[in-house]
């Protein structure tokens, strides 16, 4: 199964988990950057209210894979603008299989795997699951177990 990792990652420890998930699976990794950088107050408020953000060109493409995780950092709760773009963006995703992640700062209710969730089973992809990592997760570097038992949902599928 080729797998599509779409990873947004401001800080760089999405992006940490993303290529980590990558070295369990068969695909390839395209990275979605916002055109325009925000201040930190309207990066929240963005997600907040679940805004759409300009994004730098990246694989939207689904047509060469049979699935899509896509993963992101959670801002006030939720996914931020850019990623929303991205779900806009989207090509070619029905019957395609979908699973989605999330690192944050604490380990609190989130709602961006549902937003992503929601956005693209609306447009026919599978869901085969999702995981979160916890800021405390991060510091330790504690999450290889969850990377691998969340990779195996995309080997066995
Ligand atoms: C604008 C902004 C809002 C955030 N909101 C939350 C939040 O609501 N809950 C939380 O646990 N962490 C929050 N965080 C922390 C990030 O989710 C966390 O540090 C994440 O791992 C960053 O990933 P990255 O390095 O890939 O960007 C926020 C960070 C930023 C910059």
């Amino acid at each position: 199964m080729k797998v599509l990792i779409a990873c947004y990652s401001y800080g760089g420890n999405t992006l940490k988990v993303a290529e980590e998930l990558k070295k369990n699976l068969d695909g390839d990794l395209t990275k979605i950057e916002p055109v325009k950088d925000r201040f930190y107050l309207l990066k929240g408020w963005g997600a907040l209210r679940e805004q759409r953000a300009a994004i730098k060109p990246c694989t939207t493409d689904m047509s060469d894979y049979d699935a899509l995780v896509v993963c992101c950092p959670v801002w006030a709760g939720k996914s931020p603008a850019g990623l929303n773009q991205y779900l806009d963006e989207l090509q070619n995703v029905e019957g395609k299989k979908l699973g989605a992640f999330v690192t944050m700062g604490g380990n609190g209710n989130q709602k961006a795997t549902i937003q992503i969730r929601e956005a693209l089973a609306e447009r026919g992809m599978e869901f085969l699951g999702q995981m979160k990592i916890s800021g405390k997760d991060l510091k330790s570097g504690n999450y290889n177990e969850m990377v691998e038992t969340f990779a195996k949902k995309f080997q066995d599928a």
